[in-house]
């Protein structure tokens, strides 16, 4: 996959459901087109089937749930966001943590199904833990600037580049990402700048008044 990237967590906020999600999506699909640069989307479940009908770019699922196909109330079968058409999912956000038996089960239930694995994390204990899991993203979070405008590459920036590291000393080709109040040209090209592979966001661009002209001042910082 071409890096750098930006996936963006569609989270539940109001401006990223329903129509206002499929709005959305139809921005970020044309920027990622202009731009020739990969933006993957992380919608609600409810509103992922039509999306992907409408956007060529990559749909993730917020999560699964550590099933297999049977009878489970109120789950995320990862055999459903295939059949709809995602090409991954995130795992263990720190707003839905899990543990880590679970994180591994669902990294290889996706494998078998050919789904690309985002585990967040929020340390570099927590990197240490899943790395050996091999998912195809591990995104590190600081939780304390999660929602916050403060980025955490311009706040943190050691502890994004010991995350990236840590990912990359166990294998080059896994994608390191971070995220947390991630919100200009600036906060995306200090991530690349200490080595990520992209970023992850939420509230800078779901919340922007305008957010086509949010995506296009971030894409700025991926862009060399
Ligand atoms: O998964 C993205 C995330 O938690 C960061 O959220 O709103 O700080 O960009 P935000």
């Amino acid at each position: 996959m071409k890096t750098p990237l930006i996936i963006v967590n569609y989270k539940t906020y109001i401006e990223s459901t329903g129509k206002n999600a499929l709005e959305l999506s139809k921005i970020l699909d044309k920027a990622s087109k202009e731009y020739d640069v990969n933006i993957i989307l992380a919608p609600q479940c409810a509103d992922m089937k039509d999306i992907i009908s409408e956007v060529d770019i990559p749909v993730f699922s917020q999560g699964i749930d550590a099933i297999e196909p049977g009878a489970h109330t109120s789950h995320i079968l990862a055999e459903s966001i295939k059949e709809i058409g995602a090409s991954g999912t995130l795992l263990n956000h720190s707003e839905n943590k899990i543990e880590n038996d679970r994180i591994e089960f669902c990294v290889n239930r996706c494998k078998k199904l050919n789904l690309s694995v985002c585990i967040c994390v929020e340390n570099i204990e927590k990197i240490e833990e899943l790395i050996g899991f091999e998912p195809y993203f591990m995104a590190f979070e600081d939780p304390e600037l999660i929602g916050t405008g403060v980025s955490v590459s311009k706040t943190k920036p050691e502890i994004v580049s010991k995350s990236v590291n840590a990912i990359k000393k166990y294998k080059k080709n896994i994608l390191a990402l971070c995220g947390a109040g991630i919100s200009d040209t600036e906060d995306v090209r200090k991530s690349i700048e200490l080595g990520c592979d992209g970023v992850l966001l939420a509230s800078a661009l779901i919340k922007a008044k305008d957010r086509e002209k949010k995506i296009h001042e971030l894409i700025q910082g991926i862009l060399k």
